[in-house]
């Protein structure tokens, strides 16, 4: 049983030729919050799927309170008290919420199941990270944030004592996060180990007692929150210096008079109610404010992917009532959607297939479709965001979370579209990234591509957008240029 600490000594990982981890040590230790921080594609969840019995080591060993220990199924790293809320949401979409928290544990009277004992379980468990959730609603009808928080209570469930975190609060409002943080506060107290791993480095200093810094599947540095610097842990994970790049003056904004989308009163009952805009041409338009303010309904409905009740959409000054995503990518507007894994990848094929997929007739010519040109054109999308991938060829699902991300960002940039709709494009994907594609999209805007940017980050939207429609609760609360703003005076709009 782990009791005080969690050794991984001279791990190395490989997957066919390709290699994940090299040679990394370190250790989790109780009542301390340990993170682990990288670029996207640096090892962070492989190193974490082996700790929790996921996947085998190709070499090196674990060892529990200084004990050699292997273990062949996450059962039996569960046993020892190791448990991890993973980056991908894996939940059963048809059971219940209180269901999915105590899969595998249900409580037993005499050897048949209590329901009722174990629904209660999963109801004081939940309830520690977010009374608001409905137990009884099933797991696949609630949203992305609150199935990110049923993930995590259903590890927390477990009565582990090494709990690991891999990307918690990509999804999760700033209240959610901050009952997350409250949590493993208690948790480390209580003597609890935990590791933790994210791409908000405002919350891993905030959070952690350590940081270890992986880059390419290598132990970089070992970094102390007290004395690092958000800087310092940008160049760690990058390996060198990072220029700080200020977007909208390097490349400025050409935005014409031509309104590509109008808006005007846009309302679905009970989601968001009359919502008004208008996007030119060349612009990036924000729509910020927290999760659950309507937004991303507000989107799949200017896509055609759901029924409006009420107001009007132009596109290019056409009045349009798309009924379905179809109809709307025809017309040059297409969406991007927040849960990748959902609705974004073809897990069965490869990356280039993935992000040409609904490009090929670009690619067709009398003899078919030319695939030569199809690995072409993805290569140049791996090369310029980068994403990490062996070649074109890899399985999608074989990326890392962040990388994965990209290929479906780079799909829709590929597609030629003229409006595009991206809902948190960025979520999950590292520092440097997040820059990258922040430029090229500004880069397309100037060649005319208009934006629909949703994010939940202000400072997001600030360094890449260049309106922000603030929306809270459903409606719009105002609609104001980025250009001078500050978190805080966006903030106080969108809570007026
Ligand atoms: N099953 C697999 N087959 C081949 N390569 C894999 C497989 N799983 C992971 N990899 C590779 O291992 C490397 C590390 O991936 P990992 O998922 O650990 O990265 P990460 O640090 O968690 O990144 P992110 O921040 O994007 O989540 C990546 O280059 C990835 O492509
Ligand atoms: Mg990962």
């Amino acid at each position: 049983m782990f009791t005080s600490t969690l050794e991984v000594r001279n791990v190395s990982k490989s997957f066919g030729a390709a290699v994940a981890l090299r040679d990394v040590s370190l250790q989790a230790r109780a009542g301390e919050v340990h993170a682990v921080i990288g670029e996207n594609g640096a090892g962070k969840s492989t190193l974490m799927n082996i700790i929790c019995g996921n996947l085998n080591v190709t070499s090196g060993e674990l060892l529990i309170d200084g004990k050699s220990i292997h273990f062949s199924s996450p059962m039996e790293a569960q046993h020892v008290g190791i448990s991890i809320a993973p980056q991908e949401i894996l939940l059963a979409p048809d059971l219940t919420v209180a269901e999915n928290v105590m899969l595998g544990r249900q409580l037993a009277t005499k050897g048949v199941v209590d329901w009722k004992a174990t629904r209660a379980e999963a109801v004081r468990r939940l309830a520690a990270l977010d009374p608001d959730i409905d137990p009884d609603a099933r797991a696949g009808s609630i949203t992305v944030a609150q199935q990110q928080l049923v993930q995590i209570t259903r590890a927390t469930a477990t009565g582990a004592r090494l709990l690991i975190f891999d990307e918690p609060t990509a999804a999760l409002t700033h209240k959610e996060a901050e009952r997350l943080f409250d949590f493993i506060k208690r948790f480390r107290l209580d003597g609890g180990a935990i590791l933790y791993i994210s791409h908000r480095l405002d919350e891993i200093l905030d959070l952690s007692d350590r940081i270890s810094v992986l880059r390419d599947g290598r132990y970089v540095a070992e970094l102390d929150p007290k004395s690092t610097t958000r800087d310092e842990m940008i160049q760690a994970m990058a390996g060198r210096e990072v220029a700080d790049l200020d977007l909208r003056h390097q490349i400025p904004a050409r935005i014409s008079d031509e309104v590509v989308l109008r808006v005007q009163g846009l309302s679905r009952e009970g989601e968001f109610e009359g919502v008004s805009f208008d996007l030119r041409k060349g612009e990036i338009l924000a729509i910020g404010g927290l999760i659950g303010s309507g937004r991303t309904e507000m989107a799949r409905c200017l896509f055609g992917d759901r029924p409006r009740n009420g107001g009007s959409v132009e596109v290019f000054g056409k009045p349009a009532n798309f009924t379905c995503p179809a109809d709307a990518i025809r017309a040059g507007l297409v969406y991007l959607p927040e849960e990748r894994k959902h609705d974004g990848i073809f897990p069965q094929l490869s990356v280039a297939e993935n992000i040409a997929m609904p490009n090929l007739k670009q690619f067709i010519d009398w003899t078919g479709i030319g695939w030569l040109k199809v690995v072409g054109a993805a290569e140049e999308y791996i090369r310029s965001i980068p994403i990490k991938a062996n070649s074109p060829y890899q399985l999608i699902s074989n990326l890392s979370g962040g990388n994965q991300q990209k290929a479906i960002l780079s799909r829709w940039l590929m597609s030629h579209c003229r409006i595009l709709i991206l809902d948190e494009p960025t979520r999950g994907i590292d520092v440097n990234a997040k820059r990258e594609i922040q430029k090229l999209l500004r880069e397309l805007a100037q060649q005319g591509l208009s934006v629909v940017y949703i994010s939940s980050e202000l400072q997001e939207i600030i360094d890449v957008s260049d309106r922000v429609v603030l929306m809270h609760e459903g409606k719009v609360r105002g609609v104001v240029p980025t250009e001078g703003a500050t978190q805080e005076s966006l903030l106080a709009v969108a809570m007026s």
